[in-house]
């Protein structure tokens, strides 16, 4: 059944919010504007999506290595990064009705875009997303440091510690995944733009001129990993940046976009760097940050390509992409299809009735499940046709059946989300045809 587009996002929005993969924060106070918590189905998704990742960035690779750097980093960073000066939304606020605007948002300076209002607009000026505090009791301004609003810094800064402490050499990269924070200031889309959110990234260093050869490289592979976990090819492109669009620091920047129902929309960037954050932070603290090429006996700045996506959007445009309605009227139902490394469940468990010695039995393969750490549910209440239908909802790849004939032979009932296909298999094989799936899925 085909989706009215408009709609589709308020119901995947009510879908998340009913089935626990996402909260408004703060809910019982009204919410805080921007921020969402991860209920259990969420953060067992973004788990998924964080560690696909992780994997495919780092423990698959023999040139990736990954760090974990605090949040809260030397003020310093920050000038030298060019945030402090230069990483501003221009902005704009109606007189009348006091509401704030990105001045680069709006076709119209001139008067508030609310159709109601039409207030006068003031000047644009610069706003400045970094979110500030205090370090220590003193809320002075020698005190104020800055909640990263990138995780690229902590790499850099850290580049010579880690090339020395695993004896890399370029071409090589540094990962990391972890929080940042911008004070946004029109968040929106749900989990889409917010003010606090978490990114993945990643900083490829490399000999000056190899950088557009990676660059290239590092297009196609990062388009590809999205594509790997079931993102469907027409919903995805690389869209180049224009000279202008250009970030202080890029000398070419690509971003992988998906077709959201808001419309086209940024997941990931990659990024020519070249050596400009290297060469900065050497201006700033004075230490050298060149690389000494122990063959050739020279000193040079690597170049960077940086692949930089955030977990959120990429939880959001998986969840956004499985969703599927299919069949009508009392055959109608709703799928999550997510690739089975992202579904949040496995495998739910579901004896037909609740006596007879199924629940006994449907609690050992259960357990046995959850002792080989695969993520399963077991469900023994209402019809098995509603249960399956439960699963379907939150996108369970796999739901296993215990009924009469399993007590007898100790077979089970498998049956495949997608295809909707059913067969027996001895309970005993049920952990390796998961794992096997899994592997398949994989490839
Ligand atoms: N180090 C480069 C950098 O931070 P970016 O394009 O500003 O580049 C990278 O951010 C990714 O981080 C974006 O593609 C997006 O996925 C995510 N991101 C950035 N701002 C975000 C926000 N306000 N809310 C959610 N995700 C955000």
């Amino acid at each position: 059944m085909a989706v009215n587009t408009s709609e589709l996002m308020s119901t995947i929005v009510s879908l998340a919010k009913r089935r626990g993969f996402v909260f408004q924060s703060s809910e019982i106070y009204g919410g805080l504007n921007s921020c969402w918590d991860y209920g259990p189905l969420g953060v067992e998704l973004k788990r998924n999506v964080k560690d696909a990742w992780w994997r495919a960035m780092v423990t698959n690779r023999r040139d990736v290595v990954g760090i974990d750097a605090s949040i809260l980093m030397h003020p310093r960073v920050w000038e030298a990064s060019g945030h402090l000066s230069g990483f501003s939304d221009p902005m704009v606020d109606c007189k009348k009705c006091k509401e704030r605007f990105r001045a680069d948002h709006l076709e119209n300076l001139d008067k508030c875009p609310k159709p109601k209002c039409g207030g006068q607009l003031t000047e644009v000026r610069k706003f400045n997303l970094m979110f500030k505090t205090w370090m220590g009791p003193i809320e002075d301004s020698s005190a104020t440091v800055y909640m990263r609003p990138e995780t690229a810094q902590g790499i850099f800064v850290n580049f010579l510690n880690v090339q020395q402490a695993s004896r890399l050499k370029p071409p090589f990269g540094i990962a990391q995944i972890g929080k940042s924070f911008r004070n946004e200031i029109t968040p929106g889309n749900f989990t889409y733009r917010t003010r606090e959110f978490e990114q993945m990234e990643m900083e490829f260093f490399v000999p000056p001129g190899e950088d557009e050869q990676w660059y290239e490289y590092w297009r196609d592979a990062r388009l590809q990993w999205y594509k790997d976990f079931g993102i469907k090819a027409d919903k995805l492109r690389l869209r180049d940046h224009e000279q202008d669009e250009l970030a202080h620091y890029a000398k070419a920047c690509v971003d992988v976009e998906y077709l959201f129902p808001f419309g086209w929309s940024e997941l990931e960037g990659i990024a020519n760097r070249t050596d400009y954050d290297l060469k900065q932070h050497e201006q700033f603290s004075g230490k050298g940050m060149a690389y000494f090429d122990d063959e050739t006996k020279q000193h040079y700045h690597p170049y960077v390509v940086e692949p930089a996506a955030g977990a959120d959007r990429a939880t959001l445009a998986f969840l956004v992409d499985a969703y599927d309605v299919e069949g009508e009227g009392k055959d109608e139902r709703v799928v999550l299809r997510f690739h089975p490394a992202l579904a949040p469940i496995k495998v739910a468990v579901l004896p037909l009735v609740k006596k007879d010695g199924m629940p006994e039995m449907g609690e050992k393969i259960y357990r046995d499940l959850l002792d080989n750490s695969i993520k399963s549910f077991y469900d023994q209440t209402a019809s098995i046709g509603r249960r399956y239908a439960r699963q379907d909802e939150v996108g369970t790849p796999f739901c296993v059946t215990v009924d009469t004939q399993s007590l007898e032979d100790q077979t089970v009932t498998v049956r495949e989300r997608d295809s909707r296909e059913q067969y027996r298999i001895a309970s005993s094989e049920l952990v390796g045809l998961v794992r096997k799936k899994m592997r398949e899925s994989m490839k």
